[in-house]
């Protein structure tokens, strides 16, 4: 991996701040102070990193739990509407973490980010099928069985698209959690709707193997513990480097 990349990666700031390290002669590799950013380094040569005669700590990946409140889209950049990223602290950013998949603007709950392309692309793809809940409250009158039997058997939404089998449980007052294993645009949405009701507030609660961490306030943000990590990693069957 290139040489700015692991040290963005491992937070010791943005892209153009580790070049200006490289370049201004401030960054060692294996004795020999390294001139070239750009410079590909090997698994030894990764653990053999000084910055200002210093030993670096090289952490590759990085992954991060947010607490997602309404109003915020899901992108790290918009020209116009206020980002989730606004949440995210610089260093993290600086090391490349996305969000995997997204949440609507006004649905909240456990977005997940991380700056591993090929763990971020599993665990988006409808090939992995990874599993996800959802508390939501709705309008209309309480859902039923009726309505648990179409979305166990896989509901058709009124566009002709095909969901897959999804498990809805009915809790009091107009609430219920659905946990389904794709992520269509608008997917809960879209199923409430097409049993006749309107989804009020979404949550998402679980990712895969992650709960939401109940002691993050909205907005809050944290990096994943090692366990939650090899537990996300494990369920997409992905080696960790
Ligand atoms: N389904 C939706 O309708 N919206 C989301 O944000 C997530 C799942």
């Amino acid at each position: 991996m290139r040489l700015d990349r692991v040290l963005s990666n491992s937070g010791y700031g943005s892209r153009s701040e580790v070049r200006q390290m490289v370049r201004s002669g401030r960054v060692s590799v294996a004795g020999i102070t390294a001139r070239d950013p750009g410079q590909i380094l090997s698994q030894q040569e990764m653990a053999a990193i000084l910055l200002d005669s210093e030993t670096l700590v090289i952490r590759l990946h990085r992954h991060v739990m947010l607490n997602k409140p309404a109003g915020l889209i899901t992108a790290m950049e918009d020209p116009h509407l206020p980002t989730i990223a606004d949440l995210i602290p610089a260093a993290w950013k600086s090391s490349g973490v996305t969000p995997v998949g997204r949440l609507d603007r006004d649905a909240t709950g456990l977005l997940l980010l991380t700056n591993d392309g090929t763990l971020n692309h599993r665990l988006a793809s409808p090939r992995w099928g990874v599993w996800k809940t959802y508390r939501l409250t709705y309008s209309g009158t309480p859902l039923g069985d009726t309505e648990r039997g179409l979305f166990a058997a896989g509901l058709i939404l009124p566009d002709g698209q095909h969901c897959r089998s999804a498990i809805l449980t009915l809790l009091q007052d107009n609430m219920a959690d659905l946990a389904i294993h794709e992520g269509k645009f608008h997917q809960v949405k879209n199923m409430i709707q097409g049993v006749g009701r309107k989804v009020i507030t979404l949550h998402r609660m679980t990712f895969g193997p992650l709960k939401l961490d109940e002691t993050l306030n909205p907005g809050s943000s944290r990096e994943l513990t090692q366990a939650e990590a090899d537990a996300l990693y494990k369920v997409v069957q992905l080696e960790q480097t």
